[in-house]
């Protein structure tokens, strides 16, 4: 299987192998855009029926970034209809609930949904130059491709809504610190960290680990009731003008117009 936008690649481990998807757009900071969402799709497909893997982990290709989050070019054109069929939080939703555990290997930025991939992962590994955040309500819409749900989860609800509503980055310290990432390491030891993290656990029972997967996640209690909610906001924050102002300004590398907002009304 080949991709344009990701590689995958399996090192064999003793019980089997460990898969390791890359995300490939070094240019654009890893940002995901729908071509991205479809081969991640492919590649989640492939390893659902995989006998052979026994853990997955996620990294960003290039020297900067994981993930700069969604394609703010192909954001700003999304509309409602885009809204609801839920691209990325449907496939974020995916990796969450694969058979496979997903260890995140994170180095730069992780910014808005390149965050939000890292937090539907099972365990996130960090390196010690990595920037993370939710900068979406910049852009004049919400984290809706799992944050809102995710990240209280990990850190709190008081700390959740400091990172949201500010939209500040953090780095891997403070990320640590708050329960966001699992481990830090220096950037050298990333993906021997994640691999030695992957190997442990594909030397544990296949089926053990699978379910313990799934029991934890239904501890969580069920989640799909606010995937809708969470579509629904965003459905309204893609029809605002202030969204389009904010995504064309970043394109632009200018500053947004501070009454976009009030033209919307
Ligand atoms: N969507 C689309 N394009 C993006 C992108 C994104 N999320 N993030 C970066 N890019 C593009 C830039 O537009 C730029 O394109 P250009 O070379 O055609 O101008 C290229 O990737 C390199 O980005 P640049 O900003 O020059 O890199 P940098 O290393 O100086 O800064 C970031 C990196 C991540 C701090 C910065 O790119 C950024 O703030 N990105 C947006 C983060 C964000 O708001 N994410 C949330 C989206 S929901």
């Amino acid at each position: 299987m080949s991709f344009d936008t990701i590689t995958v690649e399996h090192v064999p481990v003793k019980n089997g192998q460990v898969s390791v998807i890359t995300l490939n757009r070094p240019d654009r900071r890893n940002a995901i855009d729908l071509q991205m969402i479809q081969e991640l799709g492919q590649a989640l497909d492939a390893l659902e029926i995989s006998t052979e893997s026994r853990a997955v982990i996620l990294k960003g290709a290039g020297d900067k970034a994981f993930a700069a989050g969604a394609d703010i070019a192909e954001l700003k054109e999304r509309d409602y209809h885009a809204a609801l069929q839920r691209i990325n939080s449907a496939l974020f939703r995916r990796i969450e609930e694969h058979k496979l555990p997903f260890v995140a290997a994170i180095h730069g930025y992780a910014l808005g949904g390149g965050c939000e991939i890292a937090m539907a992962c099972d365990i996130r590994v960090a390196s010690s130059d990595a920037k993370l955040g939710q900068p979406e309500v910049g852009l004049g819409i919400l984290p809706g491709a799992g944050a809102i749900q995710r990240l209280p989860r990990l850190v709190g609800m008081g700390r959740a809504k400091d990172l949201i509503f500010t939209g500040r980055i953090i780095n891997a310290t403070e990320a640590e610190k708050m329960g966001l990432v699992e481990y830090v390491v220096e950037r050298e030891q990333l993906l021997e960290k994640a691999m030695e993290v992957a190997t442990q656990i594909a030397n544990q029972g296949d089926l053990a680990v699978q379910l313990s997967k799934q029991a934890l996640n239904a501890a969580w209690g069920p989640p799909r009731a606010f995937d809708t909610l969470d579509a629904l906001a965003q459905a309204v924050c893609f029809e605002s003008t202030d969204k389009h102002e904010r995504m064309q300004a970043f394109l632009d590398r200018r500053k947004a117009k501070r009454d976009a907002q009030q033209e919307n009304k």
